[in-house]
């Protein structure tokens, strides 16, 4: 991983008023808020074209969205997400703003807060999320850092329960790259009690202070080369771009990585009882092919819609509400 991890515990930035809550790693969160989390996620699918009058928890907000990295399905998720809850988002490049650049971080939330009731951010670096979060008074949430992803995970353990039921107690097996959404199921698996099996090359080995809070959080962490030994009778396989945003080395990654593409010969070795997930967008022919992709055990444009879902949730989560 580029960066180091900012923090490995909970120690999120909170000067906020009332119930208001930043979203900024899973690991800040208590197990009991990640499952209310994606309870709520289940509820609110659900009732998607029928919903309550108590679920426009964004009645009159306005959310600020920055990207300073391209994006589909976090931008489209959380402006209709939004919208369905009643609030409104307004959209910004961070190139359009020079973000870090016109003007410190530390000074873009102090505006910020003044005009919106919170900022969904994709930034690379982590620790000016963080840095972000600290001078804002609306809460922020990591719309995806190259550290982490916690969005893209809340909305894979509904997916993975909408098939396979409570994940509390199965196991995942990521195959590939250390990456940001990695980094996230890592601290899921600690705080929701499953296993998460990863093989990666000895080169692309996960951040040692994100095993070593794994270890103290009792997280059953399993790291392996082997991509075979990790699918082996798991319920669910786990890939991801070879290539991160951010990532300069993409052809030493392709080659340390070819031994870990996701195919038919590999699900096979999973077993028919595992499905197949990826974050999209996929490269297809490299860490996954055509055949997994659009083959039965696949769940990834599930996957993709339930981001929807999970971060209606998250975003009511951020409010003090839930979808009871
Ligand atoms: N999975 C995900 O975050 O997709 P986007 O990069 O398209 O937002
Ligand atoms: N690991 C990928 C996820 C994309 C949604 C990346 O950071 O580019």
């Amino acid at each position: 991983m580029a960066e180091p991890m900012a923090k490995t515990s909970s120690n999120t930035p909170r000067n906020l008023s009332g119930n208001q809550r930043h979203f900024l790693d899973l690991c800040d969160l208590s197990a009991t808020e990640i499952r209310a989390i994606v309870d709520g996620a289940h509820r609110i699918k659900a009732r998607r074209r029928a919903p309550l009058a108590s679920d426009k928890v964004l009645s009159g907000k306005s959310i600020a969205m920055i990207f300073e990295q391209p994006s589909l399905r976090t931008r489209m998720s959380f402006d209709m997400g939004i919208r369905e809850l009643g609030g409104e988002s307004i959209m910004v490049t961070g190139k359009e703003i020079e973000l870090g650049e016109r003007e410190s971080i530390a000074d873009t939330a102090r505006v910020l807060s003044r005009y919106v009731d919170g900022i969904m951010i994709r930034i690379l670096s982590h620790s000016q999320l963080v840095e972000l979060a600290q001078h804002a008074t609306v809460p922020v949430l990591n719309g995806l850092t190259k550290t982490s992803h916690p969005c893209q995970v809340m909305a894979d353990v509904q997916t993975f329960e909408e098939h396979r039921g409570n994940i509390s107690g199965k196991t995942i097996s990521w195959v590939g790259d250390s990456n940001n959404v990695l980094r996230s199921w890592v601290e899921a698996a600690a705080k929701l009690e499953f296993t998460i099996k990863v093989a990666t090359p000895e080169e692309l080995q996960p951040d040692p202070k994100l095993v070593e809070w794994a270890k103290a959080n009792k997280a059953d962490l399993r790291l392996m080369r082997d991509p075979n030994a990790a699918v082996e009778g798991s319920d669910c396989v786990v890939a991801d771009a070879w290539v991160s945003m951010g990532d300069k080395d993409g052809k030493r990654r392709h080659n340390l990585l070819k031994p870990y593409q996701v195919n038919a010969r590999l699900m096979e070795v999973a077993g028919p009882q595992a499905i197949f997930m990826h974050c999209l967008p996929a490269k297809r022919g490299e860490e996954v092919t055509n055949a997994v992709m659009d083959g039965p055990q696949s769940v990834v444009f599930d996957e993709a819609e339930n981001r929807l879902h999970a971060q209606k949730s998250v975003l009511a989560w951020a409010y003090g509400e839930s979808f009871a």
